[in-house]
């Protein structure tokens, strides 16, 4: 029988969706929570998720007593206070703000490669802006570039928030962006992309494969 107490609005593709599914899994609590999953882009809302929800974010917890927590940085960082282990997101200090701003550049680097995929797939060939696009795949190559540089030990160090974020966002380029290629300038991050990618967590939560 199933304990589940809350429901995670979700799309399997998204990684933000991914970041808090990754989070259930490193924190046990996978039981606690149903999946729904919904067909979303920016310009097909689906009703049931707007309820508390009025932007229609996803992903999106409703709690037992009907609120609904969203995005995702709310939904980790009210998981992470939902369990006994060592916390994913550091609880004071310069150690928070600095994972959380680590964490932060993962989730632009998502943002980034969402929005590409929106202008590539969604948009009709003849509204598409180059220089957009451009300017997105930019945003991802300096986010990845300072990765490699200044972050592997840290990212090395513990799988919290921020590596968490770091290892969705790589997942999503290679499913969306499989022609990106950017390992071959990122040879650090992507040896310690390889190996993160095996924790249960992650093979748990693999986009292609579910
Ligand atoms: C995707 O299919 O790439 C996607 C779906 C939902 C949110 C973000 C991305």
């Amino acid at each position: 029988m199933s304990t589940a107490s809350m429901t995670l609005f979700h799309s399997p593709a998204s990684p933000f969706v991914r970041k808090v599914l990754v989070v259930l899994h490193e924190t046990g609590q996978t039981d606690r929570v149903a999946l729904q999953t919904v067909n979303l882009t920016p310009v097909s809302p689906v009703a049931e998720l707007n309820q508390g929800n009025p932007a229609g974010k996803i992903p999106a917890l409703r709690l037992t007593d009907g609120t609904v927590l969203h995005d995702s940085r709310v939904i980790c960082e009210y998981l992470d206070q939902q369990h006994v282990g060592n916390p994913l997101i550091p609880k004071e200090g310069w150690p928070r703000w600095h994972r959380l701003t680590l964490a932060s550049l993962a989730d632009a680097i998502m943002d980034a490669a969402v929005l590409t995929r929106y202008e590539t797939f969604l948009r009709p060939e003849d509204k598409r802006w180059d220089s957009w696009i451009d300017a997105q795949q930019d945003k991802i190559r300096r986010g990845l570039a300072n990765l490699e540089q200044e972050h592997i030990a840290e990212l090395t160090a513990v799988f919290d928030i921020a590596a968490i974020g770091v290892a969705c966002a790589l997942g999503y380029i290679d499913l969306r962006m499989p022609e990106f290629g950017w390992r071959e300038q990122q040879p650090q991050l992507a040896a310690w992309y390889a190996q993160v990618s095996q924790r249960a967590s992650m093979q748990a939560t693999d986009p292609s494969v579910t």
